[in-house]
């Protein structure tokens, strides 16, 4: 990790749409799952390394509301695996004092995942020294209409960027600072679409299970260089 010792400015909110896995496994010859079996393995690296270097909110974008489409096998895979990821450090989140919040539409996801999700969610939501969220059966779209089905649920006549915040499944966590997108895919796909609008974007090649420390070291030093000027201009006129 000495290397990032290097960076100056790190994102207090980063992202990661982690993309790539099938093609990662194709070129190996390998069934899709093996790549997603290698993908979660490179998410706990990655998440440790994101831990160990403070940034003190994680968002990892791992189902949307389109990935139901794809075969019957591979949602099923994927089910398993958000099993393991949500009862496997449970422990673990408490001592390291992580807040873990799953945004996406819980009741569409089996029952026993709805229970796990809630169940950490409850267990951790007291922890502040970092904030974990993992986005399944997420859809940025949904989201934004939800939030508007609330409000006029509860009949307000106007709101503001404030109000409608308050709507999302991302209540109370700053915007992201900086998304990454693996494998080459220019795309938001539905990710935070109302939060992101002044997210710095990057997308690196590499597919996601080969995505690893210095990968993560060139992502950050990108982030570090871009000019983060929300509109303003720079000079003073
Ligand atoms: C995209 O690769 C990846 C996914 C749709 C799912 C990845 C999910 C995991 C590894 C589990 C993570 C678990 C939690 C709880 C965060 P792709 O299949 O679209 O790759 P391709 O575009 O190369 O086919």
């Amino acid at each position: 990790m000495k290397i990032f010792s290097k960076l100056k400015t790190l994102p207090n909110h980063i992202c990661f749409i982690i993309d790539g896995n099938g093609r990662w496994a194709k070129k190996r010859g390998l069934p899709r799952m093996a790549g997603h079996r290698a993908g979660l393995d490179n998410l706990k690296k990655i998440l440790e390394m994101v831990k160990v270097l403070k940034i003190k909110n994680v968002s990892v974008f791992a189902f949307s509301s389109e990935n139901w489409n794809r075969p019957k096998a591979e949602v099923d895979g994927l089910m398993n695996l958000f099993r393991e990821m949500l009862s496997e450090n449970n422990e673990q989140y408490i001592k390291d004092d992580v807040c873990i919040k799953i945004l996406g539409d819980l009741d569409g996801l089996p029952a026993d995942i709805k229970q796990k999700s809630l169940y950490l969610m409850e267990k951790t939501k007291n922890c502040t020294s970092h904030f974990l969220n993992f986005c399944i059966n997420y859809g940025g779209k949904t989201e934004i209409l939800n939030a508007v089905n609330n409000i006029l649920k509860n009949k307000l006549l106007h709101v503001d960027d404030k109000i409608f915040k308050n709507y999302l499944y991302t209540k109370d966590m700053p915007d992201p600072d900086f998304i990454i997108r693996t494998s080459g895919e220019y795309r938001t796909s539905n990710f935070m679409p109302y939060q992101s609008i002044y997210s710095e974007w990057y997308f690196p090649k590499t597919y996601w299970p080969s995505f690893g420390k210095k990968d993560l070291y060139t992502a950050l030093k990108k982030y570090e260089k871009r000019d983060r000027r929300y509109g303003r201009i720079k000079e003073k006129v």
